[in-house]
């Protein structure tokens, strides 16, 4: 297989008209939840984690570090490692759970419990509490044959494996994934839009949301943390009235859009979603069927010289563009990049090398994604 390197050469930040000063002057209330276990500011090379505890603070409560990832919404948690998990009270038929993890064809089951978390749970002044639903996992099955149009919990053929005892920590923190197999990944299961205290002090003028940048998370945008950036309105999922930005979940909002999804610098373009993903290190790209794209025919790779131009948002926020093969591993460089020929809509997941030219805002309580250049 060639590897694939592909060199940014072009970071491309545009003002919006609409972008306002001060948006988050009203709010003050904040807190940072570093990277855990790597040294700080990352290299985005490799994944990323946060340190919590599940239900208790105390200093015999059980460190967890749980990768943090933007393409699932959700704490998937195997309920092995759950020490006040109860199956008699708690699996129960209602609260059945699955995730499916497209990136990986795999499926996750198990059931929803509601838990306290504590990131920062070491420190008494930055201890930041949420409490959410989080996926008991009791099962994990690679299904490739999974259809998520159609199915729910179960791989429709026989999985290629099975494990019943299986370990996943995974805090995933993304938006608007539900379509894409994780339809109970709604924005109540999110950890790091439900925060409830931070150093023990309720939540005072506090908007529920989050930066990303090479340090770590910010919880509650402000003026300060979201400085520079420009913001865009995300499409609200399932709107009622249609027409309206009103979600029928509160705070449930789609992908960022994108103008221009390309591999061939933006001649031909196609509109669509994307993910900034801080869960993989790949990126991937969805073109329509009798597309022909310049790839490896078997492994899907897309060809040296290809230009892989997108447009993040859809006026655009900021436009990225890369050459295939070029192999500078300067910034903005996935480990291997895909492209496929589907009818499931176009889109792309950056990978998470996107984060080493852009810090990133989500404001869940007015569905905007904001970006500014590092
Ligand atoms: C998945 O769940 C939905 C909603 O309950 C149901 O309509 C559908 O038939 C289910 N799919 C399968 C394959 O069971
Ligand atoms: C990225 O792609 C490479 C090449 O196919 C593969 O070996 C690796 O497992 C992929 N990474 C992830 C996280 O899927």
């Amino acid at each position: 297989m060639t590897k694939l390197a592909i060199s940014l050469f072009l970071l491309h930040l545009i003002s919006l008209p609409f972008t306002r000063a001060g948006l988050y002057t009203a709010f003050s209330t904040t807190g940072h939840i570093p990277f855990s276990d790597t040294t700080l500011p990352v290299d985005w090379s490799a994944k990323l984690k946060v340190d919590v505890t599940v239900n208790s603070f105390a200093s015999s409560a059980q460190l967890f570090r749980p990768e943090v990832d933007t393409g699932t919404c959700g704490f998937l948690f195997a309920s092995k490692d759950l020490s006040d998990w109860n199956p008699a009270t708690e699996a129960l038929e209602t609260n059945k759970g699955w995730q499916f993890l497209s990136s990986s064809d795999l499926l996750y089951t198990g059931h929803w419990v509601t838990r306290d978390l504590y990131f920062n749970p070491r420190s008494s002044t930055t201890r930041t509490r949420s409490t959410v639903p989080i996926l008991a996992v009791t099962k994990k099955v690679k299904c490739s044959s999974y259809n998520v149009a159609l199915d729910n919990d179960t791989c429709p053929t026989a999985p290629e494996w099975t494990d019943t005892n299986p370990s996943v920590r995974l805090m995933g923190i993304g938006f608007g994934r539900e379509l894409d197999g994780q339809p109970q990944g709604t924005p109540d299961k999110n950890a790091f839009i439900n925060i409830q205290s931070i150093a023990g002090q309720s939540m005072g003028s506090h908007i529920q949301g989050y930066t990303i940048d090479s340090n770590g998370i910010n919880v509650g945008l402000t003026d300060a943390n979201t400085l520079g950036m420009t913001f865009q309105d995300l499409p609200a999922r399932n709107p009622n009235p249609p027409v309206s930005r009103i979600p029928t979940v509160p705070r449930d909002w789609a992908s960022l859009r994108s103008n221009c999804i390309s591999f061939n610098d933006g001649i031909s373009c196609h509109s669509g979603e994307v993910l900034l993903d801080t869960g993989i290190g790949n990126s991937s790209m969805r073109v329509p069927l009798g597309v022909t794209i310049p790839r490896d025919a078997t492994t899907k790779v897309l060809n040296d010289g290809a230009i892989v131009k997108v447009n993040l948002g859809d006026l655009p926020l900021v436009v990225e563009r890369f050459v295939a093969g070029t192999g500078a591993a300067t910034t903005v460089t996935p480990d291997f990049a895909f492209a496929y020929n589907s009818d499931r809509g176009n889109f792309f997941n950056t990978g998470r090398h996107v984060y080493r030219a852009w810090r990133t805002a989500f404001d869940s309580v007015n569905g905007r994604f904001g970006m500014v250049a590092v």
